[in-house]
């Protein structure tokens, strides 16, 4: 653990030296759960957004787009149920005067039962070697059975409180499990109390109670109250779906993990309305689809799960997360939630307008049923780069920092270089540059050695390095070196963009 905590803070540090992600109002010390995008993050998550709408929208024929305004009426969140049930329970340690979620605490406490086992696992693995079977020995070794038994007593408890909203059990099994707060080591909690995550804030010049707005805690429901616009508006059947990419907002309690955990984000959302009676099935559905949107993009099958949820949102009867697995554990990178007729007949019996579906196949009208994908873009930013970032020692000893991105997503795709910065090789590397850029995202540098021009290029993770020398005028051929294997070919000019294009194609 200690490792991937070392592994994960050198990943924050090269965000931050390479443009990355930059602590927000920095000059000011910060806002603490706020950060802000330098040159390199914003290519990369503009890229992983096009990613994303192009697989869901641009390939399904029956999903369309939406860009509904961060500002809604103040009604739309009574009527979600977010003004009541969109809470965190919160505790605070008496001694220490720290806050902390308790629900965190519990999952906390769980994760590190989670971890003994995990240990136990390990030294099995080294003790038997190529003969041990992992299945097997969770299955029977009674240690292991004795700690599964625990966590599976304790996730039914938590789940139980979490769902009858019992606060007084939460604060009895803190207690119970002897939970201590980490900075003051002791177990003098106050009573748990549930806390709003939504921001308001005052519309107009009057600063009273029927001027708050909401900042959105989620996109999701700019798709719901447009439902039957989009609907009419692009003459859809059911079942189809509306995706939504945006700016959400929660005054989260315990803000920690660097963007893991932020108090603005983005969302990048999709709401499938289908028939009554089909959303188990269309929720099997997408959980496939959305896994296979993550592995497309080359991140190896062991580095996610699927989490079932123990403890439903007030709107859903089924979810599941897609979890990555980060320096810091296994953690929920995407929710799929069958969302049922939820929030569309909330607003519709709110709102007096009615959200039905007029189907021409059965002659009836309904209101549909809604299945939700939704994944934070910036912890799948954290993801690509947190699986990306690689140390490495070369042959002849010397180290680099290589991010592996995909591609497909990686901010620069071509840097082009002159050898040196004389003979003519600037201007033919200018030359070169300039039709290049018109296909991809290019850089040009001349600074420095060339050896350190190429770790640059790596630590932000440019595939292609394109290296203009003397025999360039002579020839028309420059030399290609590849990221990954630091391999360098000779080839000629006209052959850049189809070999870039050929490998970001592949989206791996
Ligand atoms: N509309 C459903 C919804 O908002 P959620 O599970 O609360 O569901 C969906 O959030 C996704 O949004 C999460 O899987 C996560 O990737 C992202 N997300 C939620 N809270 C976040 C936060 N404070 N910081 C960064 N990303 C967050």
């Amino acid at each position: 653990m200690a490792k991937n905590e070392d592994v994960f803070k050198k990943i924050v540090s090269h965000c931050k030296e390479y443009g990355f992600v930059y602590p927000s109002s920095e000059i000011y010390d910060g806002l603490a759960a706020v950060y802000d995008y330098g040159p390199n993050g914003v290519e990369l998550k503009n890229n992983i957004r096009d990613y994303w709408w192009k697989s869901m929208v641009q390939k399904h024929e029956n999903i369309v787009g939406l860009d509904a305004a961060i500002f809604m009426h103040p009604t739309v969140w009574k009527a979600s149920g977010h003004v009541d049930a969109f809470k965190d329970p919160l505790i605070d340690n008496k001694d220490s005067k720290k806050r902390y979620r308790a629900d965190v605490l519990i999952e906390d406490y769980i994760e590190k039962l989670e971890e003994k086992t995990n240990k136990e696992v390990a030294k099995a693995r080294k003790k038997f070697g190529e003969k041990f079977d992992e299945k097997m020995f969770r299955e029977t070794n009674p240690r292991v059975l004795d700690t599964q038994k625990k966590i599976d007593g304790i996730t039914k408890r938590f789940a139980d409180l979490i769902n009858n909203n019992d606060l007084k059990g939460l604060r009895s099994l803190i207690e119970e499990l002897q939970i201590a707060c980490p900075v003051s080591g002791s177990r003098n909690w106050t009573d748990v109390r549930q806390f709003n995550l939504m921001f308001s804030t005052q519309m107009g010049s009057l600063s009273d109670d029927a001027n708050s707005v909401y900042l959105r805690p989620e996109t999701a429901q700019g798709i719901f109250v447009n439902y039957l616009n989009v609907q009419k508006t692009s003459r859809k059947k059911l079942p189809f779906g509306i995706a939504q990419i945006g700016k959400a907002f929660r005054n989260e309690i315990v803000a920690r993990q660097f963007i893991f955990r932020m108090r603005e984000f983005e969302q990048m959302e999709m709401q499938y309305f289908v028939k009554p009676g089909d959303e188990v099935e269309w929720y099997e559905y997408w959980k496939e689809e959305r896994v296979n949107w993550h592995q497309a993009l080359g991140i190896p099958k062991d580095k996610f799960r699927l989490h079932d949820h123990d403890k439903l949102a007030h709107y859903a009867n089924a979810a599941a997360d897609i979890e990555y697995e980060f320096p810091f554990g296994f953690k929920e990178v995407e929710g799929v939630h069958s969302r049922t007729d939820f929030d569309l007949s909330a607003h519709q019996k709110v709102s007096g307008k009615k959200l039905q579906y007029y189907d021409p196949d059965t002659k009836e009208s309904y209101v549909p049923y809604v299945v939700e994908t939704s994944i934070g873009l910036d912890r799948m930013f954290l993801a690509i780069l947190a699986n990306s970032y690689e140390e490495e020692t070369l042959e002849d000893g010397s180290e680099r920092v290589v991010l592996k991105i995909p591609p497909l997503v990686a901010p620069v795709k071509v840097t082009v270089l002159p050898l040196v910065k004389k003979d003519g090789l600037p201007e033919k590397a200018k030359e070169i540059m300039d039709t290049v850029k018109n296909d991809f995202m290019c850089q040009y540098d001349e600074k420095d050695a060339i050896g350190r021009r190429y770790r640059r290029q790596d630590a932000i993770g440019t595939p292609y390095c394109i290296t203009i020398d003397h025999q360039t005028l002579d020839d028309n051929t420059v030399t290609i070196r590849e990221r990954d294997s630091m391999k360098q070919d000779r080839i000629s000019i006209e052959k850049i963009s189809g070999i870039v294009r050929e490998k970001i194609g592949k989206g791996v």
